[in-house]
């Protein structure tokens, strides 16, 4: 079994951003610069914006955190937004999901210009990846396939088993794998809710990609000897021996299904720790593009 290590892969894809951004500013080329909203003061959301905030340090980007009240009426984050949007210096935008209930994620996500997309959330690089055109891939996924890449993972004619369907992850990186390239050309089946035989759809495959949001789901049960296994789960569960108070927990019983697999991811220090290395890229090559 091969643990694929999200602290040495997202450690190896900053530093090739950090040398990149180091050659643009010696020639004179412009800082890149991401811009990040956080509306209100969810404790994961939080530490999920920090950690984006401290990988721009730490890679010579330029950051702006803007932070909003939790009760803001949706025409002040829209007011941000185009703000942004007008500001040339501003190369990447993100929205930090979820927002509070008075606010249209889909509109927000809608109203985020193309060429600062560096979620890859917006319709329009959502639509390009659907057809494979070059285009900002979402952090999650484009950090999962990064991984499989770095490992050299074998998926050509596999049959890659995705659970959950969000627009975030589950929906992209079945697309992602299906693609006729590397990482790509799995069989991809996508399983959610309604799926009723699911356990024996994952005892099908080579590879799982769990992305629903529920501790531990994944059991040993449902998984065949030598899968890979992808844990997108970033659960906060409380845990009193902890100083923080909660521990974070994964899609997947690790204990008990790690020894069955070829590789795994652990949680923590495996897919989160991608998301953050794939966002940077992204906010890299936003710059790039929109100062040619
Ligand atoms: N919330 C959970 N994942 C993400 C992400 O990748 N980007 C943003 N903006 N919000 C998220």
């Amino acid at each position: 079994m091969q643990i694929l290590d999200g602290k040495i892969v997202s450690q190896a894809v900053k530093d090739v951003v950090k040398e990149k951004t180091f050659l643009l500013k010696s020639t004179g080329k412009k800082t890149p610069h991401l811009a990040a909203i956080l509306v209100g003061s969810d404790g994961a959301s939080e530490t999920y914006v920090a950690s984006k905030v401290k990988s721009c340090e730490e890679i010579g980007y330029t950051s702006t955190l803007i932070r909003l009240e939790p009760n803001i009426a949706e025409s002040v984050l829209i007011e941000a937004i185009e703000k942004l949007n007008a500001d040339d210096d501003v190369d990447g935008i993100l929205v930090q999901l979820p927002l509070p209930k008075q606010i249209s994620e889909e509109k927000i996500i809608n109203l985020i210009h193309p060429d600062k997309d560096v979620d890859g959330f917006h319709p329009m690089s959502a639509g390009k990846m659907v057809q494979g055109l070059p285009t900002f891939l979402p952090a999650t996924p484009y950090g999962i396939i990064m991984m499989l890449e770095h490992y050299k993972v074998e998926t050509k004619g596999k049959h890659a088993v995705v659970i959950g369907r969000s627009n975030i992850v589950g929906r992209p990186i079945s697309i992602l794998l299906n693609r006729n390239s590397y990482p790509g050309n799995c069989t991809v089946t996508v399983c959610h809710s309604h799926t009723p035989n699911l356990k024996e759809i994952c005892l099908q495959a080579d590879i799982i990609v769990a992305a629903l949001g529920r501790p531990g789901f994944l059991t040993a049960d449902m998984v065949k000897e030598n899968a890979v296994v992808v844990d997108v789960g970033i659960t906060r569960v409380a845990d009193a021996s902890k100083k923080s108070g909660f521990a974070i927990k994964g899609d997947v019983d690790y204990v008990n299904v790690a020894p069955k697999c070829s590789f795994i991811t652990p949680v923590p220090g495996g897919v989160g720790l991608m998301t953050i290395a794939a966002l940077m890229m992204n906010t890299y090559n936003a710059c790039v593009a929109k100062n040619k």
